[in-house]
């Protein structure tokens, strides 16, 4: 029962909350304290499951992780003492989280090998690993798939290469940083992805001691070093959950402070929020997001990389579109299957037709094929109360969302999917006033 919340929606989220350090980014440089010889000190990092399931795995290498609580929720990573794991311990792990595929970098450079188990993370799309494997393939590794998991080695170690991705993949480009700083020679890398959360990630490595240059082009050169040290850094804020809670605040009518949330990482997000309608103010301590009353207006969009409308901010925002007066068109071209969580907001009242056309913008790489990746969404739609149960992490929290917008008494279950990415979601809610009740 702990699984199941019931809400009863309808009332308008209003008060103020503070987000922590990108999910996105914290776990990384988790991973990119494996490389250092000395210890790492991370700050600002929350407490979600994701961080739970990658301090499992480095402690499972030897890697000594305290937790600091405190205000300045830190994590103190020794990796004096990297050893091999049991594979049945790593085992353990599997599906649990996408992260475990950046061990690989790391370990090969302290172990020379490393055995990585079937991944998890949420069910958007096929989300292949082929692109991962290929570069690591041309670092020198040599990739065993197993029943349970991929065994790599380096006879050889790694040397430095040229690559280029097919399309800018956030963890490909993380997995090729976290590789290429400690390869011999020179890497250079076309066609990255240049998220801000990789630009931290770049910025820690630097800490360390690596040499990293990004060109206007979006190519990432990293000349690979010897040694590097440990680093002690400040997670970004995390801009994914600061703009839930903004279309939390435009889809119940609301008026929700985000303290932490940074406006240089969410402009594009800023521009689309106020275009359909709501209110800013945007301050030195965070971003205030609220709905000014009145209609709210639909529009066209279309989600992309870096520097583009970030795809996670999607579901959340269909949310608020349902609200909004007239058609809205969101094009989804980064995941070939991210509007599954739409039937659930349909059952809700919501008008939401599914397209497998490119529409309203250009043609994307899903557009000849089979997948429903356009979404018109037609409102504003008086949404009712229903069960759901939660999908994935972001289409769970825009249905808790639209559970809090809808009229009538939800059950939301599978909501300890959410805890994976937004810290303490549940006070937060109570602190913003949502009616509801655990089971
Ligand atoms: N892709 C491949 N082959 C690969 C890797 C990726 O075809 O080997 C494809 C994917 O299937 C997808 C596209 O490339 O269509 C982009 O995927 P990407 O590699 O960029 O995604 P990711 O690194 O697996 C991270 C975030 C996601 C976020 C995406 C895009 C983490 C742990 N996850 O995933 O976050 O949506 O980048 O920004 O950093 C979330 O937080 O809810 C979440 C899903």
């Amino acid at each position: 029962m702990n699984d199941v919340l019931t809400v009863h929606g309808g009332t308008p989220l209003v008060g103020s909350l503070a987000v922590r350090g990108a999910k996105n980014f914290v776990s990384k440089a988790m991973v990119a304290a494996l490389l250092g010889e000395g210890p790492s000190v991370l700050r600002n990092v929350p407490q979600i499951r994701d961080v739970t399931v990658v301090t499992g795995l480095l402690e499972l290498h030897g890697v000594q992780v305290e937790d600091v609580q405190g205000p300045e929720s830190e994590l103190r990573l020794d990796p004096a003492n990297v050893d091999h794991a049991h594979v049945a311990d790593i085992d353990a792990h599997a599906g649990s989280s996408r992260i475990p595929i950046l061990f690989c970098g790391p370990l090969l450079h302290r172990l020379g090998e490393a055995f990585i188990p079937d991944l998890g993370g949420c069910r958007i799309g096929d989300r292949p690993i082929n692109y991962h494997l290929d570069v690591l393939r041309q670092f020198g590794a040599v990739v065993d798939k197993m029943p349970n998991g991929i065994s790599l080695k380096a006879p050889n170690g790694l040397q430095g290469t040229k690559l280029e991705l097919p399309y800018p993949s956030v963890g490909s480009t993380e997995q090729v940083l976290l590789t290429a700083v400690r390869a011999e020679g020179v890497t250079e890398l076309r066609n990255a992805a240049i998220e801000p959360e990789i630009m931290d990630l770049i910025a820690v490595l630097q800490k360390m001691g690596a040499i990293i240059s990004v060109d206007t082009d979006r190519t990432i050169r990293i000349e690979g070093v010897d040694r590097l040290s440990g680093f002690t850094h400040t997670a970004l804020p995390d801009r994914i959950e600061a703009a839930s809670w903004a279309c939390a605040a435009l889809a119940t009518k609301g008026d929700i402070m985000v303290h932490g949330a940074r406006q240089t990482e969410m402009m594009t997000f800023l521009n689309v929020f106020r275009k359909v309608g709501g209110e800013l103010d945007i301050r030195d301590e965070g971003i205030r997001f609220s709905h000014p009353g009145g209609a709210l207006n639909s529009l066209v969009l279309e989600t992309d990389v870096h520097p583009g409308f970030m795809t996670d901010w999607q579901q959340p925002l269909v949310v608020a579109l349902t609200q909004a007066s007239g058609l809205s068109i969101v094009h989804e071209t980064v995941y070939e299957n991210r509007f599954g969580f739409t039937a659930a907001l349909r059952d809700m009242g919501a008008q939401i037709q599914l397209y497998r056309e490119c529409l309203g913008g250009r043609a994307c790489r899903f557009g000849a094929r089979n997948f429903q990746h356009s979404a018109v969404i037609s409102g504003p739609a008086k949404l009712h109360g229903a069960d759901i149960t939660v999908p994935d992490l972001r289409g769970g929290f825009s249905h808790l969302i639209a559970a809090l917008a809808a009229e009538g008494t939800s059950r939301v279950r599978g909501i300890g999917l959410i805890d994976r990415g937004y810290e303490h979601f549940q006070t937060k809610l109570e602190s913003l006033g949502a009616n509801y009740e655990r089971g």
